[in-house]
């Protein structure tokens, strides 16, 4: 079986889901369940005996520990952290917790079991570490995309934990041969993302009739993935990547946000006839430091392990708004209080929540 931490998020969640469906085998599901982990995301697993969720930390090293003595996983994926920008400008701190310390816990117990497995399952064993393409900075408008040789330099505290997760993780492969894989992605959209990221948010806020706060000019570009494209490319790096190796993973879908919030209201606009949805752009005060560029050179991963993405932008936000549409249960359960206040504290007068 495999060990899939952050399983309950966004990525992990369709990650799990997408596993399920096309392998027999097991996952044991390990996440704290913050306010982005939603156990809706994986209903559709209830009565699965393949499936084997764990409420728990991965800083919590003792529990991990316990948890790989007693699962023996061929394999982990991990997905656990606190992931959202604008949170970590505002509170750094669960960000060092869980990206830097609790990966370092996480490490450790890895570490320990790991090490003494009989030779064969050692050598078999795969660590994914999966990151983002945001620990490289930004780029100039024409500059090339980013390469797994770019150097580093990340920009706010969300990258900057990420980035110094990345180099635990590179560490534990230098030092004591732990056949660690890192990944780096561009911004993933699709089913299940927490209305707090960029695509989801203007969907909800559109449907409600809200203002959609676009930061600055609407002129950052970032490059866009279909989640179900993300899961398919770690499936292929934990199956055939190099140890030790990163991989850059991207959709060759560059767009700048307001392009992207055009988009958005042209599909509603089809599938939801309403109100005029493009009117609602209200241009709000920029994101501190704010990244200007991102692209991605997935040449690497293209060309050693034969991937490439499926959905192009228009077919996945098309399937994306789609899944939105069809599930107001889903909505209803991100609609807490905390989530409300989250909206009010991050967009004061812009964007207010009835
Ligand atoms: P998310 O915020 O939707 O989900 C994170 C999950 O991790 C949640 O279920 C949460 O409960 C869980 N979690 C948080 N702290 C934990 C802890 N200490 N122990 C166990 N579980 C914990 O995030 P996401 O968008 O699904 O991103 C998943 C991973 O992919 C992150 O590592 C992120 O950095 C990376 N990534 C995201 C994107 C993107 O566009 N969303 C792109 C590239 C890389
Ligand atoms: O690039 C990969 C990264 O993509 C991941 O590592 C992060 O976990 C993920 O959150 C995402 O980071 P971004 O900051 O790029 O995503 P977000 O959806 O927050 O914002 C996308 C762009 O849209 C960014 O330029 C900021 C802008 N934006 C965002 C929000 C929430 C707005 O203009 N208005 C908004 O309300």
């Amino acid at each position: 079986m495999i060990l899939v931490t952050g399983g309950a998020g966004f990525i992990g969640a369709n990650f799990v889901l997408d596993w399920l469906a096309t392998t027999a085998e097991p996952v044991v599901n390990l996440d704290l369940l913050t306010y982005a982990g939603n156990l809706c995301n994986l209903h559709s697993l209830a009565g699965d005996a393949r499936h084997v969720f764990v409420r728990g930390d991965i800083g919590d090293e003792a529990h991990v520990a316990a948890l790989l003595r007693e699962h023996r996983p061929r394999a982990i994926v991990n997905f656990a952290a606190e992931s959202h920008v604008d949170r970590s400008i505002r509170g750094p701190a669960a960000f060092i917790d869980t990206n830097i310390v609790g990966t370092f816990k996480l490490l450790e117990a890895v570490r320990a079991w790991w090490t003494a497995l009989p030779a064969a399952p050692r050598a078999a064993f795969r660590f994914v570490h999966v990151s983002t393409d945001e620990v490289y900075g930004s780029l100039a408008p024409t500059a090339p995309g980013f390469s797994e040789t770019t150097a580093y330099a990340p920009n706010s505290p969300y990258s900057a934990s990420k980035a110094a997760s990345d180099h635990l993780v590179r560490a534990y492969h230098h030092t004591y041969g732990l056949p660690t894989l890192t990944t780096h992605c561009s911004n993933n959209y699709g089913p299940r993302q927490f209305p707090e990221k960029l695509i989801p948010l203007m969907i909800v806020n559109a449907l409600a009739g809200r203002p959609l706060p676009v930061y600055g000019d609407g002129q950052n570009v970032r490059d866009w993935l279909y989640v179900g494209d993300h899961c398919s490319a770690i499936r292929v790096v934990m199956a055939g990547g190099c140890p030790g190796e990163t991989y850059n993973i991207g959709g060759d879908a560059e767009m700048t946000n307001v392009d992207v919030v055009r988009e958005i209201c042209t599909i509603l606009a089809r599938t939801r006839p309403g109100p005029d949805y493009a009117s609602l752009v209200t241009y709000v005060k920029d994101r501190p430091g704010h990244d200007r560029r991102y692209a991605i050179d997935a040449a690497k991963i293209r060309d050693q392990l034969h991937w490439s993405p499926e959905e192009t932008f228009a077919s996945g936000l098309e399937r994306t708004i789609r899944w939105y549409l069809a599930n107001d249960s889903w909505l209803e359960s991100v609609a807490t209080k905390d989530y409300r206040k989250w909206i009010t504290l991050q967009y004061a007068k812009d964007v207010s929540v009835r």
